[in-house]
């Protein structure tokens, strides 16, 4: 149920950190790729050896043992799924509801923008603590998963709240999470980014300022809600799904009428030129003595409208940047070229769109219903527009 799947455990120093063993095996049983960090203090309760000789990993204790280009906290970042802190120490909770990065595990969380579990385990009248308390409703009221101790026999003795809660809760609240966040698994989507380039000559060409960022967003989050992804790009990029680098507006239609009826959904974010050079000159064109030169254009293919006239099974999204009358010109093209969802952005703030990170977007449906995205970082925009594409 794991396979494909990176899950990152975080130990602090509890005394329930031997029990983490256990919850390894049960990741690793289903498929999962586990990494493990410990905090310097834990290593004290459980050893390096023991956790990679479950994990088949390396165990990264703290910020100081590079090894590669990037720094650990930000390639594990990058690898895991979600990340699951237990048991987590007063300590350790207290320094992430503080934006504390003193060792790899907090510098990891700090950096980490996927779902995050922390199971507390202390003793009781530490859990009770009202600065405890009160780091742990802030966590939660940022959106992180707590599971709340259990009440049991304690390791200091006594009885009462602060005992883990059980590896079963664990490990079933990280299936219901990875599972939330599959919602394409077995959706073919294919996705258009940047913008074209139309050669003049051997050296020269007509393009736009796309940065293609948009797009490559949309595919990192169809990707990483279990979307089988092409992205079609005019950027050559790695990524882990299908990347089709293309140049030109013939080329992009070549490659995406492909995939017309053959997959669930195409979003064309892709800045298309609308004209290409008429004759392009196989050799350098020379300066002449001519004040003005004459080049002249034709007109490319609008490709989502080919591919909307004869979409069956597709569902079919077009992007629209205008700089005046966003709406009412978002309604007439949505008409025009008969997709089923235009995504419209308005080009003339400087704080968003082109080369931005950050978006402000209406999605438009074929019905002229319009619902507005706040301004947010684009791959927030891209999970909401493939969340209600899905609806
Ligand atoms: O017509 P306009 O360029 O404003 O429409 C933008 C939308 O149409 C975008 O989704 C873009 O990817 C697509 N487009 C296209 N082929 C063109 C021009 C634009 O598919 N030749």
């Amino acid at each position: 149920m794991l396979k494909d799947k990176t899950i990152l455990i975080g130990i602090t120093a509890g005394i329930a950190a031997y029990k983490i063993c256990e919850l390894i095996r049960m990741y690793k049983r289903e498929g999962a790729n586990v990494r493990v960090m410990v905090t310097p203090n834990a290593l004290n309760l459980v050893t390096v050896l023991t956790l990679e000789s479950l994990s088949q990993n390396e165990v990264f204790v703290d910020n100081f043992d590079i090894k590669e280009y990037k720094p650990e906290h930000i390639s594990l970042c990058d690898e895991a799924d979600i990340m699951v802190i237990a048991p987590a120490t007063a300590n350790t909770i207290s320094k992430v509801a503080n934006g504390i990065c003193d060792n790899l595990l907090t510098t990891t969380v700090c950096a980490f923008n996927k779902p995050i579990i922390i199971a507390p385990a202390m003793n009781t009248n530490m859990w009770k603590n009202q600065f405890v308390q009160e780091n742990v409703s802030k966590l939660e009221k940022f959106g992180y998963n707590i599971l709340n101790p259990e009440s049991g026999f304690l390791a200091c003795g006594t009885t009462g709240e602060g005992r883990l809660c059980s590896l079963d809760k664990i490990y079933n609240k990280t299936l219901e999470i990875l599972n939330q966040n599959n919602i394409l698994a077995g959706k073919k989507i294919v996705i258009s980014a940047g913008g074209t380039i139309e050669k003049i000559d051997p050296v020269r060409y007509i393009s736009n300022f796309s940065s293609g960022k948009m797009g490559t967003a949309l595919a990192d989050a169809a990707y990483k809600l279990g979307a089988d992804v092409t992205l079609v790009s005019t950027f050559d990029i790695n990524k882990p799904y299908n990347v089709v680098k293309v140049e030109s507006a013939l080329d992009m239609e070549k490659e995406i009428l492909k995939f017309n009826n053959n997959v669930d959904c195409i979003i064309m974010a892709a800045a298309v030129a609308d004209y290409r050079i008429k004759e392009y000159n196989n050799q350098k064109m020379k300066k002449t003595s001519d004040y003005e030169i004459q080049i002249s254009l034709v007109k490319n293919p609008d490709i989502l409208k080919e591919l909307a006239d004869s979409a069956k099974i597709t569902k079919i999204v077009g992007f629209c940047a205008e700089s005046e009358n966003l709406i009412e010109n978002a309604k007439i093209k949505i008409q025009n070229k008969g997709c089923d969802y235009l995504i419209a952005n308005d080009i003339s703030r400087k704080d968003i769109g082109f080369s931005s990170d950050e978006n402000e977007v209406y999605i438009l449906d074929n019905k002229l219903n319009i619902e507005h995205l706040d301004k947010s970082s684009k791959s927030e925009i891209a999970r909401k527009i493939l969340e209600k594409v899905f609806e």
